[in-house]
């Protein structure tokens, strides 16, 4: 039996029977070693395109490739055992038709080993969802602040605070939870539109800067681990890597001027015979 075949991951059964009860964990994840740290304590890892910003230092998720996603999540799903994980599909991958959406999922699925796909879906994305659900691809959608949309939106701006929003929103979540998203990511919104979109849908919430009235809850890794000196309102940082990260990189340069690195302790010498 081949190593994949082993491994007993979460399915999407797992992720929409928890609708309604303890809220499901989400994390992004972009490379090997997080993965592994994160995968005891998720239910479901996010190959997201955020990557584009947090990691290939982008400023905004519009320049991702389909070869950057298929690359990040193969090391994701090297490092990870038990999470579901899902991978973004990039922005121009599956707008145009359902073929286009299809071929460029399968191409995902199929090099990442990866669990489903996420799809940033206006209502449109629900004829894409629902091609590629009925042949055989999870979908998670995401509705609300969609950042592939900026350039459209002028720029990172909270979604569904007049009501004209607020429909589309909705129409929106309706339209990917009809379509069969087995889960959709509901973006910058405020409680009451989380709260409703949570009623109405029949598959979980998971809600990033959409409160606690969502079924789970996802934050990008770098933002919770305080790596960056900014980070949206909604975010609570869980520690502050970017201060650890400066003092080590500091405490290291210093050590190497002074010629205080290495030491004894890290310095190979002859083995006596
Ligand atoms: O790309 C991403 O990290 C995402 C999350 C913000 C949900 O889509």
């Amino acid at each position: 039996m081949s190593k994949q075949t082993e491994i007993t991951r979460k399915t999407v059964k797992d992720i929409a029977r928890a609708k309604g009860g303890t809220p499901l964990v989400m994390l992004t994840a972009y490379d090997a070693p997080m993965a592994e740290l994160m995968d005891p304590h998720v239910d479901m890892l996010l190959v997201g395109d955020s990557l584009g910003m947090v990691v290939h230092g982008l400023p905004s998720t519009v320049g991702v490739t389909m070869e950057m996603m298929i690359l990040h999540g193969q090391a994701v799903m090297r490092g990870s055992q038990q999470a579901f994980v899902v991978v973004d599909m990039p922005f121009g991958s599956y707008e145009t038709s359902e073929d286009q959406a299809f071929l460029n999922a399968v191409r995902i699925m199929k090099e990442t080993g990866c669990q489903a796909v996420k799809i940033e879906s206006g209502a449109y994305a629900a004829k894409q969802i629902a091609h590629l659900v009925e042949r055989g691809i999870p979908v998670m959608g995401h509705v609300g602040l969609r950042p592939q949309a900026i350039n459209v939106d002028g720029g990172f701006r909270a979604k569904g605070r007049t009501e004209t929003e607020r429909e589309i929103v909705i129409n929106e979540a309706r339209a990917a939870d009809r379509a069969g998203a087995f889960a959709i990511v509901i973006e910058g919104v405020a409680e009451d539109l989380a709260a409703e979109i949570t009623a109405e849908v029949s598959c979980p919430t998971i809600g990033i800067g959409a409160s606690a009235a969502c079924d789970g809850q996802v934050l990008v890794a770098q933002d919770m681990l305080g790596l960056f000196d900014w980070a949206p309102k909604f975010v609570r940082r869980y520690a502050d890597l970017r201060t650890e990260t400066e003092t080590a990189v500091k405490a290291y340069a210093d050590d190497v001027r002074a010629r205080k690195f290495p030491g004894k302790a890290e310095t190979y010498s002859l083995r006596k015979p």
